[in-house]
C-alpha cells in the first residue's frame, strides 16, 4: 500500500523537492539571504500542506528555523525529525554539467546542490509524513526542526534549543543527513567525527616586496607557511600537534574488526576518486581512517600572486583555512587551544603569525540498543530485505553532541546517501532510488518505533 502510493505520486514529489532545489538557500552566501528564508517559507507551506500542526518560521539572529508538529497523543513517544534547508555554496560553477540550481535528471539521479545535502532526504521526511498522514498511520507524535545554518556551523541553533526545550520535548531525534554503504548494502551510521576550524595568516615584510630586490634576504611568508603546514605531519602520517591524540579513545580489538567487517573495495574507491594510491595514518585501515580517528586537512591555502601571468612578488602575507576532524574523547576548544599554540611555538622569528578558530563541534557516537535504533534497523530490514551494519561516518553533524547534552536525547542517524554523491562538491547528486527507498523506510520506522 505504502509502497504504491510512493510509485503513483514519485512524479508530484520529484516535482516538489525540484521546486526546493531550484531555490539557492545558500547560507553561506549574504547575497543569498532572501533565498534561504524562500526556502523555509516552501519547507513552511509543504509541511502544512501534508498536515503538520503549529508550522512556524522561528527567527533567529541568523537564518530561520521550521518548526512544526503533529501531536496524537501526549501519552505516545516523540519523534523529532532534524535537518537543514540550508545548502553549500555551489563554486566553482565551471565545474558543473548542468547548473547547480536547476535540477537535472541523469542515469538515474538529481544533479542538484542540496540534491543529497540535505534538501532531498529533508524532503523525504515531508513526504513520509504526508502518507502517515494519508493513510492515518501515525501513531506516535512528530515535531519537525529544519534549519538554515546547518553549513556554517549552526550558531543560533543552540540558543534555539536552550530556549525551546520545552517545545523540543521528545524521545529521540531522527536525522537523515548521512550515508548508507551502498544500495545493496545498507547501514545505520553509529558515530560522526567532530570538527575544529581554524584560520591561520603569516606576516612577513609590512608590504609586497620586488622578489629579486629583497628573494632570499627576506623570509617569505608562503615558504614559511607551507613548511609550517607540511610539519604539522609526520611521515607516518600521525598529526605532530603535542597533546593532539591525548583524549582520543582507543577502540577494542572487536569493535575495530566490527568496523572492517564493512564492505570496501579499495580498487573501487582509487578508480571513483582518480588516484593511485591513498595515503593515511599508519596502522589503520581507509574505514577506521575516516571513522574513528583524527585528522587535520589545508581546506585552503592563499597568498602572493594568482592572477594571470606571472608577477614576480615576494608577498606581506599567506593564509590557509584547516580543519581537525575529532573523534571521541577530543574536545573542539582543547584541539583549537592545542593547535593555536602549537602553530604560534613553531612559527620563526622572521614572521608573525595569527590565528582564529572558525565554528567547531563535538563527536558523537550513537547507541545501537536503543528502541529508536532497532525500529531503524528493522525498517531497513523490512523495505531493503538486508539487515543494516552500523558504521561510522567522518562528516559531522554537531547538533547531535547538542541535543543529548541539551534535551538529553539520543539520535538515530538514517541517511540515504552515498560517499560518492559529491556532497559539497560539483556535480552533487541523489539517486532517485535512494529517495523513494528512504520515503519508504522512513515510513517503516515509525510502524517498528510505535510498536
Ligand atoms: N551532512 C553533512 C555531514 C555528513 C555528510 C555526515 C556525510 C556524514 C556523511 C553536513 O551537512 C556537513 O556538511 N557538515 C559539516 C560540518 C558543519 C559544521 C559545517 C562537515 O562535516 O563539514
Ligand atoms: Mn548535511
Ligand atoms: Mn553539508
Amino acid at each position: 500500500m505504502i509502497h504504491q502510493y510512493i510509485q503513483t505520486n514519485q512524479d508530484r514529489f520529484l516535482a516538489e523537492l525540484f521546486e526546493l532545489l531550484r531555490i539557492p538557500s545558500v547560507s553561506a552566501d549574504s547575497r543569498h539571504k532572501a533565498d534561504v528564508r524562500k526556502a523555509a517559507d516552501y519547507i513552511v507551506q509543504k509541511l502544512k500542506e501534508a498536515g503538520a500542526e503549529k508550522v512556524q518560521l522561528c527567527e533567529t539572529k541568523g537564518h530561520p528555523i521550521v518548526y512544526a508538529e503533529k501531536m496524537v497523543d501526549a501519552t505516545l513517544p516523540t519523534v523529532l525529525v532534524y535537518g537543514h534547508y540550508d545548502v553549500q555554496p555551489p563554486d566553482p560553477l565551471e565545474l558543473w554539467n548542468t547548473p547547480p540550481f536547476e535540477p537535472t535528471v541523469r542515469d538515474g539521479k538529481i544533479y542538484a546542490r542540496g540534491a543529497c545535502d540535505d534538501k532531498g532526504q529533508v524532503y523525504m521526511h515531508i513526504k513520509a509524513f504526508e502518507i502517515l498522514m494519508k493513510h492515518k498511520l501515525i501513531s506516535c507524535n512528530i515535531k519537525f526542526m529544519i534549519e538554515g545554518e546547518e553549513e556554517v556551523g549552526s550558531d543560533n541553533l543552540g540558543t534555539f534549543v536552550k530556549e525551546n526545550n520545552e517545545k523540543l520535548k521528545a524521545d529521540v531525534v531522527l536525522i537523515s543527513d548521512t550515508s548508507i554503504i551502498s544500495l545493496d548494502q545498507p547501514s545505520i551510521t553509529a558515530g560522526l567525527r567532530g570538527l575544529s576550524y581554524m584560520e591561520v595568516e603569516v606576516t612577513g615584510p609590512n608590504r609586497d616586496l620586488h622578489s629579486g630586490v629583497y628573494g632570499g634576504a627576506v623570509a617569505n611568508p608562503i615558504n614559511v607557511l607551507s613548511k609550517m603546514i607540511a610539519s604539522l605531519h609526520d611521515e607516518n602520517g600521525k598529526v605532530t600537534i603535542p597533546g593532539f591524540y591525548d583524549k582520543v579513545a582507543e577502540l577494542s580489538a572487536a569493535d575495530r574488526a566490527a568496523i572492517n567487517q564493512a564492505p570496501f573495495d579499495l580498487n573501487e574507491y582509487k578508480k571513483e576518486l582518480g588516484i593511485d594510491e591513498i595515503r593515511g595514518e599508519a596502522g589503520y585501515s581507509t574505514l577506521e581512517r575516516t571513522g574513528i580517528r583524527p585528522t587535520l586537512d589545508v581546506n585552503g591555502i592563499w597568498g602572493g600572486y594568482t592572477g594571470e601571468g606571472a608577477k614576480t612578488v615576494l608577498p606581506s602575507k599567506a593564509s590557509a583555512k584547516i580543519s581537525m576532524r575529532l573523534v571521541p574523547d577530543q574536545h573542539p576548544d582543547e584541539i583549537t587551544k592545542l593547535f593555536t599554540n602549537h602553530f604560534i611555538s613553531i612559527a620563526p622569528k622572521s614572521v608573525k603569525v595569527k590565528v582564529t578558530a572558525h565554528h567547531g563541534g563535538e563527536p558523537a557516537v550513537t547507541p545501537t540498543d536503543s528502541k529508536a535504533f532497532k525500529a531503524a534497523a528493522k525498517a531497513f530490514e523490512e523495505v531493503w530485505g538486508k539487515i543494516p551494519i552500523p558504521t561510522r561516518d567522518g562528516g559531522s553533524i554537531p547538533i547531535v553532541a547538542l541535543f543529548k547534552k541539551e534535551l538529553g536525547l539520543d539520535t538515530v542517524l538514517m541517511g540515504f546517501g552515498l560517499d560518492t554523491d559529491a556532497l559539497h562538491s560539483p556535480n552533487e547528486h541523489y539517486g532517485i532510488k535512494n529517495f523513494l527507498i528512504g520515503i519508504e523506510t522512513i515510513v517503516a520506522f515509525y510502524k517498528h518505533y510505535s510498536a
